[in-house]
Order: C-alpha cells, then structure tokens, then sequence
C-alpha cells in the first residue's frame, strides 16, 4: 500500500478563501490513475477550513460555531475532489471527523476499518485534514500531515508521500536538501520560515517532524512538488522525488 497526501496549496489558492483549483485536481486524478498498487489518499484542505479554524481559534480553544463551519468547509473541498478523482477510478470520502476521537490533541480512538474495507474492495479513501471532537479540549484540529504519519506508523505501507507547492525543503539558498534524517534536522532549525498564508499545522516544519517520527521507525518517505506534472508518477513508480525523510 502506498500512502500520498497532496498539500491544500496544491488543490486550492492557499491565500485566497475557499478557492479550489480543479485543473490541478483533474491532472493530478489522471496521474494517480496510473497506480499499480492500493493507495490511501490524504489531502490538506488549504483555503477550504484553514480561515475557518483561525478565525475561531480552533487551535486553543472548544468553538461549536466554528467547528461546525470547519468541518463543513473542509469536507466541501474533499467531496469536490473526490467526484473529480470518481472520472478515473473509484475513490471515496472518509471524513476523520465522523471516525476519529481524540484527547488533548491526539488520535485516541480511530475507526479504521471503513478504509479495510474500501482498500480491500479496490477503491481508493479520500482523507483530509480535519476538526475533531477531543475529550480534553472540545475540539481539536488533525492535519493531512498527523494523519500521515498516523497512518503510516498503523499500517506499515511500502512508500509514504507528501505532494506540496515546493521542490522539497528547502534551505536558506532556496535549494532542495536532498535527505534529511532526525541527526541532520537538529542543524536545520532556521530554515523555515511562515509563509503568511492560513495555515495552522505547522507548514514544512510540522511536516518534516510528523515524516521524522517515521524516519525512526525505518519507514522513508519523500515531500515532493505535486505541482511539477509527472512528480506524484514518478513517486508512485517508487523514483526518488524531492526531500527524502530517512533514519540515520
Ligand atoms: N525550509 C522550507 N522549505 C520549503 N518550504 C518551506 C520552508 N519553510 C517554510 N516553508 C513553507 O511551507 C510551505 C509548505 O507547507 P504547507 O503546509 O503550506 O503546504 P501543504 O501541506 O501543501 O498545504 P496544507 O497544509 O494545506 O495541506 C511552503 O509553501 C513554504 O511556504
Ligand atoms: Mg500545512
């Protein structure tokens, strides 16, 4: 199984609000039809979700209004996705709202077998960043990213992906640095930057941290462009695309 998330600044306008970019979605549903293997597919909501959560503060505090409308937008985002990815195979939505528990800002309680069962049946999950309910907070939010290396750490997949807007991470030239490991990433603290867009998981820090906890697992995975036609083809071809994520 291969796991992929493709970023929120890949399928929409990351500083606009509520934005998605159907081209992108239409090529990238062509590209991924190309796959030999099963596929969970995860996406960032982006402009879908990420005003939403700010603007109510959803990081810090319960809001029901504002989980509401969360929710909502990020799950309008994933259904237009996943009726695009639909022209070429099947593919369906799992919203982490409807099975997913968490307590202080951590999975606790996660349904997985709707993604057995799609997997089994050869259709592809569509998951996405998400609010859910949280036992200690009310509510917390769970990224694309989180659910990444969730997953990835669960159910021991042979490559793990993340597309997104950049090269790979970059360093304070803007150059793409080829392998990061967890003893590499100690002398890598000030190369990121926030991009002043919505987003509130974290950008390519949170990414390469939630990829690190994979690292020390053995798993490797790679953050590549997704916008660079033929990259997410040759990530599920199993060629090197990007940054590679890997244990020392
Ligand atoms: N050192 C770095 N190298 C590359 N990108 C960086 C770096 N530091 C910060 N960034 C920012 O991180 C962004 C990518 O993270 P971001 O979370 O916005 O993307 P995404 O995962 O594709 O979107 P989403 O979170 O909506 O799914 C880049 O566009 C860039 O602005
Ligand atoms: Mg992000």
């Amino acid at each position: 199984m291969i796991i992929l998330k493709i970023g929120g600044s890949v399928i929409t306008e990351k500083n606009l609000v509520e934005r998605a970019k159907i081209g992108e979605m239409r090529r990238i549903a062509k590209e991924l039809s190309k796959k030999k293997e099963d596929l969970l597919l995860i996406h960032g909501v982006g402009s879908f979700g990420h005003p939403q959560a700010k603007k109510y503060s959803l990081n810090t505090r319960f809001h029901a209004p504002g989980l509401c409308v969360t929710h909502s937008s990020a799950s309008r985002l994933n259904h237009i996705f996943v009726d695009i990815l639909n022209n070429h195979f099947p593919a369906v939505s799992i919203h982490p709202f409807d099975i997913i528990i968490a307590e202080d800002g951590e999975i606790r309680k996660i349904f997985f077998e709707a993604f057995f069962e799609a997997l089994r049946k050869g259709i592809v999950p569509v998951t996405h960043g998400d609010v859910v309910f949280d036992l200690k907070k009310g509510n917390s939010i769970i990224s694309g990213d989180k659910l990444v290396s969730y997953f990835a750490l669960s159910l021991t997949p042979k490559r793990v992906g993340m597309g997104t807007n950049v090269d790979g991470v970059l360093d304070e030239k803007g150059e793409v640095i080829k392998e990061i490991t967890p003893e590499r990433f100690k002398e890598l603290q000030n190369i990121f930057f926030t991009s002043g867009t919505h987003d509130v998981t974290g950008e390519m820090k949170g990414k390469v941290i939630e990829l690190l906890k994979l690292a020390e697992k053995g798993i490797e995975s790679f953050i590549f462009n997704a916008l660079q036609e033929g990259n997410i083809e040759k990530f599920l071809r199993g060629e090197r695309v990007g940054t590679v994520i890997r244990s020392d």
